[in-house]
């Protein structure tokens, strides 16, 4: 396999654009020197490199692709609302049906505003929050890793240069899992938080009735709770975490698989605060949320394909399944490879991921990088282990052949030291949390 037109394309790229990808996830920090550094096209769960190499990919775009790509229901349904335009100087009649839509399925919500990127969603739920309780404050989740690229977020990550010392002082944390820790920022911040922010699970289960806990406290400090479901969204359940484990939040946030990889965000919650986006409402509390492109017509139209694919076919059932076996196949081979001390599957099957850890159990981003070149040797881009609608048994088959043989090399790359099996220097990742 060969990457001359991606390493070639790799100089440039780094010329002109910081870190030469615009997400992180994607970069060349993340993979290893022998991985293919562009993309050229995709077709269900397979996509294909500038140098004509193909793939078999996990968790594509970010796990917003849930269906596969270029699912023909869903460009059809795109092709067809360009040709009336995308944006005009009143809302566009798609608007209110995308709106109904939406809202006909996620059946807790009241309203909805839509915009474009998971941030512009989870920012403007924040706001909201402060507006409707004319509070400062806020607490994410310090276990989940992302929230939004906007400084209110990323004050509490290690890249936080650019951010003022008040922004960043106004962003509190807290622990899944622990309701202490919760009620310990509660008591330090009496009648100042205006919200709880969190994803409804990630790869750890709420323990001992955690999320209706944190609803309860929530209600008695008069603070919103907010649930972020870009992944557990479309993944969990169509109506994603908070229909998993019946807790209803005030505000949610949903994007990614919504529209199989196009850009459409949205904000869902009750009436009582999102008409606080109402400007002809009689409150002093108005949020604003406001997008010149939140509403484009083709991503509307593409999420409402997607929506109509989720609730007519197996969407969700083909991914816990599918997800499974895969699970159970790298399980397995694990074991024969007498492995399990040095790499994990964790997660649910509709989202897994796997964990590398090196012979004394620490997490190990050079082995990850090893890991990642030989199933990119074999053929299988898997970043995680997030299938998609298109991924076929023939595939989860081959996906697991692949990892067979990563294993094996992997297992040499545990005992004699990755070095010896990673071509070129160790991959220098985003932080994780
Ligand atoms: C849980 C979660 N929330 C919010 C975001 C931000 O979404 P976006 O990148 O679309 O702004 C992400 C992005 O990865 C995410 O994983």
């Amino acid at each position: 396999m060969r990457f001359d037109q991606s390493d070639r394309l790799r100089t440039k790229s780094h010329r002109v654009i910081p870190g030469g990808s615009h997400a992180y996830a994607k970069a060349d920090s993340e993979y290893p020197q022998l991985s293919p550094g562009f993309i050229s096209r995709g077709e269900g769960c397979r996509v294909w490199d500038v140098d004509g190499n193909e793939f078999i990919e996990y968790a594509p775009g970010n796990r917003s692709v849930s269906l596969g790509h270029a699912y023909r229901p869903v460009i059809d349904a795109i092709v067809d609302e360009l040709q009336r335009g995308v944006s005009f100087t009143r809302p566009a009649e798609i608007e209110v049906r995308a709106a109904e839509k939406l809202l006909s399925v996620l059946t807790n919500a009241e309203m909805v505003k839509f915009c474009k990127n998971g941030s512009d969603a989870t920012t403007a739920a924040v706001r909201l929050a402060r507006a409707a309780t004319g509070r400062d404050f806020v607490a994410c989740c310090a276990d989940h890793p992302f929230f939004a690229s906007d400084d209110w977020f990323i004050a509490t990550t290690p890249h936080s240069g650019g951010i003022p010392k008040t922004t960043k002082s106004l962003t509190l944390t807290f622990r899944y899992n622990d309701i202490d820790s919760v009620n310990a920022i509660f008591e330090t911040y009496k009648n100042q938080i205006a919200c709880l922010i969190l994803e409804p699970a990630r790869y750890e289960e709420p323990q001992d009735d955690f999320l209706s806990d944190l609803k309860q406290i929530c209600y008695d400090h008069g603070t919103l709770l907010i649930f972020d479901e870009m992944i557990t969204g479309f993944r969990w359940h169509l109506r994603g975490g908070q229909a998993v484990y019946g807790v209803d939040p005030d505000l949610a946030c949903w994007g990614k698989a919504m529209a199989n990889g196009f850009s459409v965000s949205a904000l869902t919650g009750k009436r009582r605060y999102m008409e606080l986006g109402d400007l002809s409402t009689e409150s002093q509390n108005l949020f604003l949320l406001s997008t010149t492109h939140g509403a484009e017509t083709h991503s509307l139209a593409a999420m409402m394909a997607t929506l109509n694919a989720y609730t007519t076919l197996p969407v969700i059932e083909t991914l816990y399944a599918q997800g499974q076996k895969l699970s159970d196949g790298f399980k397995n081979l694990i074991a024969q490879h007498r492995l399990d001390h040095a790499i994990d599957v964790i997660g649910r099957p509709c989202c897994l991921s796997y964990c590398t850890k090196d012979s004394s159990g620490q997490p190990s981003p050079v082995l990850r990088a090893v890991f990642l070149q030989e199933t990119i040797r074999r053929g299988i881009l898997i970043s995680s282990l997030v299938v998609t609608y298109s991924h076929s048994d023939d595939v989860i088959d081959q996906t697991l052949a692949a990892i067979d043989g990563a294993l094996a090399v992997y297992s040499k790359a545990l005992t004699q030291g990755p070095g010896k099996y990673l071509v070129g220097p160790p991959p220098k990742p985003i932080y994780r949390r």
